[in-house]
């Protein structure tokens, strides 16, 4: 599937206007001012959104990103739902669409749905015109490209509009940037991978990204390598988070601090310090269903033992979130129901609105079945976000049901809201503005003998003590 490259790219489109989609073409937009970027999505209502002239409405919250759009969107960054004329027009197309966990049929649970991809190439196939550079974005199984490269296969060589028969190249490029930093994450990668096997299309994906990122951080693998490097990335990220949650409960139990743990294994420079923060366990978009696609890849291959390996860093993050809530219920003398908790954080992790497997979800669940009645404070996740997760809807009114034992939630407006008349108060999220809570001016509004379960360990504890809470903390002895 080789051909002659033009070896400038004028013209990209990108297929999924999501999370990764929208931040990273409104980089490329704004860091290649020569190139026209196009982000197509089936969803007139994220389109719209990310139309909207008011950049505080954008569908995705990063900080940074509003600048970025504000910048560049109208000159040579445009969001549309006419997926097949961006296509026509692109020298480049950037598959970045959604890749969830399967829900039914084989690998139901495990392996990824990639209906949208295959979708998207098929679209790809339709509308493209001359030769066309296609780049999977998105995370995708090893050995994905072989099936783009099939699809695109079969459209090779038609002659369409322009009059030039229609080739392809398929390019690996996936993304490592994270929510809440995706802006400077893109800006100043740590590391550009492409994998690919045509010379000519590798070096024109590596000049787009070479306008500013340094030569010696973007690497170049096979198609097969960057593909698994993404899955196992991630993979290793979630294990260190497993890894130091584990020994959190072992720090609780012996009298140790994990934060001084993670600070004494971190201070080995093979070990490093980053991603060593105990918590409520990982949530997002990605790294469950990456683990779990891992899994399922192993098994394929009939490497069983590899992917019980794997399999255990996800229950292990489930069985951190059941034990924070079973410890909620056995300090609130072994029952919750009828009690008030302030839950402080919803969002999967701080400076972001999502909340996919969040944290919160799971424990949320967990409190709502022991019949707690949850006031839920989270600075940026609307209260449909919450009705959606939990599954159930929010209490009508701002009545405190009695102790018919049935679960309740409410979403309120601030801390001190939440905490109002409440026997305890849990941290799940960690925004900034959480440290700096009042006790003194908090603590009085709850009712005695009253609990912080400080799950990120953010808030003042010394000050939340003085002004007379009872406070766990994640991983302190
Ligand atoms: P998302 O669900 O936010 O966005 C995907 C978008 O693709 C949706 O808006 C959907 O409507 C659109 N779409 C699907 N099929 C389409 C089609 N045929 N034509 C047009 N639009 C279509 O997903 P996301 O979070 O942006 O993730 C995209 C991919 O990137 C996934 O594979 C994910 O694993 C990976 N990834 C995500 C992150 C992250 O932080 N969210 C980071 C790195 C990689
Ligand atoms: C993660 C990776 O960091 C990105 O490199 C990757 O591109 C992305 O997944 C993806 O493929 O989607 P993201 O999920 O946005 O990014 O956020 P992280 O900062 O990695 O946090 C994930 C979860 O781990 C959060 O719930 C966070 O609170 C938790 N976490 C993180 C900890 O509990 N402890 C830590 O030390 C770090």
């Amino acid at each position: 599937m080789t051909s002659t490259i033009p070896s400038t790219i004028r013209s990209i489109c990108c297929i999924g206007a999501g999370y990764v989609g929208g931040p990273t073409m409104a980089v490329i937009a704004d860091r290649c001012p020569g190139i026209q970027v196009t982000v197509v999505d089936l969803n007139q209502a994220r389109i719209t959104a990310w139309n909207d002239p008011d950049l505080s409405k954008l569908p995705v919250y990063e900080p940074g990103l509003d600048a970025v759009v504000g910048r560049c969107r109208g000159r040579n960054l445009h969001f549309t739902t006419a997926v097949e004329p961006a296509i026509a027009a692109a020298d480049m197309v950037f598959l970045s669409v959604n890749t969830p966990t399967k829900t039914k049929g084989v690998g139901a649970g495990q392996a990824s749905d990639l209906r949208w991809i295959e979708a998207s190439a098929r679209q790809v196939a339709a509308c493209a015109q001359g030769h066309t550079i296609v780049v999977e974005k998105s995370t995708l199984p090893v050995r994905t490209a072989e099936t783009v490269k099939a699809i695109l296969q079969a459209a090779q060589g038609e002659v369409a509009g322009s009059g030039q028969p229609k080739t392809f190249s398929v390019l690996s490029n996936p993304e490592f940037l994270a929510e809440g930093t995706a802006i400077p994450d893109l800006e100043h990668p740590d590391r550009v991978l492409i994998g690919g096997e045509d010379p000519a299309a590798i070096e024109a994906l590596a000049s787009v990204y070479g306008q500013w990122v340094s030569t010696d951080r973007i690497l170049r693998t096979n198609l097969w390598s960057s593909e698994l490097s993404k899955l196992t990335a991630n993979a290793f990220l979630a294990q260190r988070i497993s890894s130091i949650n584990s020994i959190a409960a072992l720090c609780e139990a012996t009298g140790a601090n994990v934060q001084e743990v993670a600070y004494a294994i971190g201070a080995d420079s093979r070990i490093g310090s980053k991603f060593l923060k105990a918590g409520p366990g990982f949530g997002g978009s990605c790294f469950q269903k990456d683990i779990l696609n891992l899994v399922y890849l192993c098994g394929h291959y009939g490497l069983h033992d590899v992917a019980s390996y794997w399999q255990s860093v996800v229950e292990l993050n489930a069985w951190q979130q059941h034990r924070i809530a079973r410890l909620v219920v056995q300090r609130l003398f072994g029952t919750v129901t009828g009690k008030r908790i302030a839950v402080l954080g919803f969002a999967f992790k701080a400076d972001t609105n999502d909340t996919r497997e969040a944290p919160a979800i799971r424990i949320c669940q967990d409190l709502l079945e022991e019949g707690a009645q949850l006031a839920i404070f989270d600075p940026k996740v609307e209260e449909t976000q919450i009705t959606a997760d939990l599954g159930v809807p929010p209490q009508s009114g701002n009545q405190v049901g009695a102790l018919s034992g049935d679960g309740v939630w409410q979403v309120v407006n601030s801390p001190s809201e939440a905490v109002a008349t409440a026997d305890a108060v849990l941290i799940l999220t960690e925004w900034s503005s959480f440290a700096q809570l009042d006790w003194q001016q908090l603590a009085p509004l709850m009712r005695k003998p009253a609990w912080l379960f400080d799950a990120r360990s953010v808030v003042d504890s010394a000050a939340a003590q003085a002004a007379g809470l009872q406070v766990w903390r994640v991983g302190m002895g």
